[in-house]
């Protein structure tokens, strides 16, 4: 195991908690993997700057030691108002059934305002002085890579092909997140297509570490102890876990997310851009299959998850996971539901 990789991030094993957008890393979970000598990491995609603020905060209180923050870079993004109502009118019997009367959503996102959200995110974590910072769907420019690095943040790109890693690194970024195809939750993919950037972690970490000088994290179905050994056997220098801490008690994930997980099993995944308008795994459910035969409609992130937010919160709130976005990495029958340190001892156990 290369040290200087830990010591640069200043954790004691070779675990990053992922940061899972959508209230899931709770400042609970975060603290609790960071005081276990992992990377806990808050996923400020969904959160508005002062959200992100007060999410640091309190990790803050709960923790002295180092944790991290993910954004999301925007991108641009067309669509017709005509588009909008086809794919509102398609999801009509949706609506019905959850007896949601009001279907039409009243404002879209724009993306100069997603661009402006972005940058303030940056602010907050100059302003907090985050140790480690990583991003997804895209990359900050040179300029702000390199203002990030000036204040000693550790910047972290994520990339589902080595062509992607390699822009990371001509960047002057610090690290790779190499996302396998096994990964739960969206695709990070940027400049490769998503049908490119489909590769297996066993495949494609190696690959990236032939190719790619900065350190190499693997992400995608990692589980336990022997999925992270097997990652460090193949170059990497830590592994990024998702699904493993969904269904943990602290996490913020919904109920009915969490038993999903814990019942479910490989072969019942399925990649779907219908809750979204990006490419994502998660479980299979009545709206993935009815939504199915209308994918080539989905518009554009975040156009598409603005559309579909009202049927996932009524969803929720009615106690129907049949239209609930169940993102999940393909190693589901791995997945506990004990607390952190119980899972994070286990894992530094079988590290050993
Ligand atoms: C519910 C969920 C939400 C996620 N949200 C984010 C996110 O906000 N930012 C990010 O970089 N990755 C996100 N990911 C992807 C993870 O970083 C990681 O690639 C993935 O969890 C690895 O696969 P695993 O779930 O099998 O461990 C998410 C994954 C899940 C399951």
């Amino acid at each position: 195991m290369n040290k200087s990789f830990l010591e640069a991030i200043g954790i004691e094993y070779p675990i990053i908690q992922a940061p899972m957008a959508g209230g899931i890393t709770t400042p609970e979970l975060v603290a609790n993997v960071s005081e276990s000598g992992g990377l806990g990491m808050i996923a400020a995609g969904y959160l508005n700057p002062n959200q992100l603020k007060v999410a640091i905060q309190e990790v803050k209180k709960r923790v002295d030691k180092p944790f991290g923050v993910n954004i999301f870079v925007p991108s641009d993004f067309t669509y017709s108002s005509q588009h909008v109502e086809n794919m509102q009118l398609m999801m009509k019997s949706i609506y019905d059934e959850l007896q949601l009367t009001d279907y039409k959503v009243k404002e879209l996102p724009k993306f100069k305002d997603q661009q402006a959200i972005f940058e303030q995110h940056l602010q907050v974590i100059l302003d907090e002085g985050i140790k480690v910072c990583s991003f997804t769907f895209g990359l900050p420019t040179e300029e702000q890579i390199k203002q990030l690095r000036q204040a000693g943040v550790y910047t972290i790109g994520t990339a589902t092909t080595v062509r992607e890693a390699l822009i990371i690194q001509e960047l002057g970024m610090d690290a790779a997140v190499m996302q396998g195809s096994e990964a739960g939750g969206h695709r990070s993919h940027f400049l490769s297509s998503f049908e490119e950037g489909n590769i297996g972690l066993i495949a494609l970490v190696p690959q990236a570490v032939e190719e790619i000088d900065i350190p190499i994290i693997a992400a995608g179905g990692i589980m336990n102890g022997r999925g992270i050994r097997a990652c460090l056997e193949l170059g990497a220098q830590a592994a990024q876990m998702g699904t493993a801490f969904l269904a943990l008690k602290e996490s913020g994930a919904q109920n009915l997310h969490k038993t999903a997980i814990l019942n479910a099993a490989e072969d019942e995944l399925v990649f779907t851009k219908s809750f979204s308008g990006k490419w994502a795994r998660g479980i299979r459910n009545e709206f993935t299959e009815e939504m199915k035969s209308n994918e080539a409609m989905t518009l554009p992130f975040p156009i598409q998850n603005t559309l579909t937010q009202p049927i996932r919160k009524e969803a929720a709130k009615q106690n129907k996971a049949a239209y609930m976005s169940l993102w999940s990495g393909q190693a589901p029958r791995l997945a506990t539901n004990v607390d952190v340190t119980t899972l994070m001892d286990r894992l530094i156990k079988e590290l050993n």
